[in-house]
């Protein structure tokens, strides 16, 4: 393959001569932080662009994940997907809250909805559901259940940047839902994330979690944290926001390279969406089962020895980890479905920057051994 070495995504970066007014705008009236003017502009255009009420920008996804949980009051036991980011469970433990795994969709690797019940017990509060690699969960399967349990939902976007379902927005389902802004994510602001909440009551709530707690100058009413984004991000925020129709659209031309790259080879499954009208092309993810003539970790193994470097979302499961693996539903008999994908994931390079000659060797490749 080419001599250059390819990773598995590459940063979208605007022209850096377009960010130098933004920056001088900052050097001028020394606004830096808390809720400046670049922040709040950054708010109202990407409600704006993602068709959603309101959103409070954060540092970073993380810290936005255990804000929306602490936003909502959530307690007790969370049903939530093994298969994510370990940031999706790690929210749960800094709010002292018990995760309780569910197995996954075979076709979505989205938590399943048929297997939640059975996991509610008398502690259940909430539900903290991840759209992997931008696919939409069945949220009209998990708003029943959570209404007929009396369940909050929060949604993982981390994934889902500019994703349309059957109606509209798919960040406008469940309490709230969280992006993160990082720099390998789809629109990033080098470091980055968002909380988006239907109504403006919880987005103040949220914007004084944010703040320490802060409720004006002299009162604080919730042991709050430091999680405002700066006017540096904010500002990078309202530039790639120019650019990232464009950049989806390159990232669309590389995805259907692959299918048709990879069509007909036995033992290669290439996830299909689950129904979403608008999609962001994330991921490129791949499942690589006993027809194939080697193994996904021989694979893996090949591919960076030639210059490329796939990465294993989501191998090992979250709830392989030593802070997970004790608990009763990590077990793997409870996780069979989400245990089989994690062996057969790779998901493949795909950035807009992407060269299509490398994305046809890397197909070639595929192809060859
Ligand atoms: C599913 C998921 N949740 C949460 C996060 C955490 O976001 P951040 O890196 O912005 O803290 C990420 C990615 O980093 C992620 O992929």
């Amino acid at each position: 393959m080419s001599k250059k070495t390819t990773f598995v995504t590459q940063p979208f970066l605007p022209p850096l001569e377009e960010f130098l007014p933004y920056l001088e705008q900052i050097w001028q009236n020394k606004i830096l932080t808390n809720g400046g003017p670049f922040h709040q502009q950054l708010e109202q255009e990407l409600c704006k662009y993602l068709g959603v009420e309101h959103i409070a920008l954060f540092t970073n996804g993380t810290i936005a994940l255990v804000t929306a949980l602490q936003s909502l009051r959530v307690t007790g036991e969370v049903i939530t997907t093994p298969y994510s980011f370990v940031a999706t469970s790690h929210s749960l433990l800094w709010n002292g809250i018990k995760p309780v795994f569910v197995d996954v969709d075979p076709d979505t690797l989205n938590i399943d909805p048929q297997k939640i019940e059975a996991a509610i017990t008398p502690h259940t509060t909430a539900i903290l559901a991840v759209h992997c690699y931008g696919h939409p969960c069945d949220v009209d399967a998990i708003e029943k259940i959570a209404d007929t349990y009396n369940l909050k939902v929060i949604y993982d976007a981390a994934h889902a940047f500019g994703v349309q379902c059957h109606c509209g927005s798919v960040l406008n389902h469940g309490d709230l839902s969280v992006l993160s802004l990082h720099a390998t994510k789809v629109f990033n602001t080098f470091e980055g994330g968002a909380i988006v909440c239907p109504d403006l009551k919880t987005k103040l709530r949220i914007d004084q979690l944010k703040n320490f707690g802060h409720a004006g100058e002299t009162n604080v009413v919730a042991p709050g944290i430091n999680g405002k984004m700066s006017e540096f991000n904010a500002a990078l925020g309202l530039l790639q926001l120019k650019h990232i129709d464009g950049a989806i659209l390159k990232r669309k031309e590389i995805d259907i390279a692959y299918r048709q790259g990879l069509a007909g080879i036995k033992g290669i499954k290439c996830l299909t969406d689950s129904g979403e009208k608008v999609a962001n092309y994330a991921y490129f993810p791949i499942l690589i089962n006993e027809e194939y003539p080697i193994t996904r970790d021989e694979l893996y193994e090949q591919m960076k020895a030639n210059g490329v470097h796939p990465r294993r979302y989501f191998y090992p499961l979250i709830s392989e980890f030593p802070m997970y693996r004790g608990l009763p539903s990590s077990n793997r008999d409870n996780l069979p479905v989400a245990t089989r994908a994690a062996e057969q994931v790779l998901c493949l390079p795909i950035y807009p920057d992407l060269p299509m000659e490398i994305v046809y060797e890397i197909c070639q490749f595929i192809r060859a051994q």
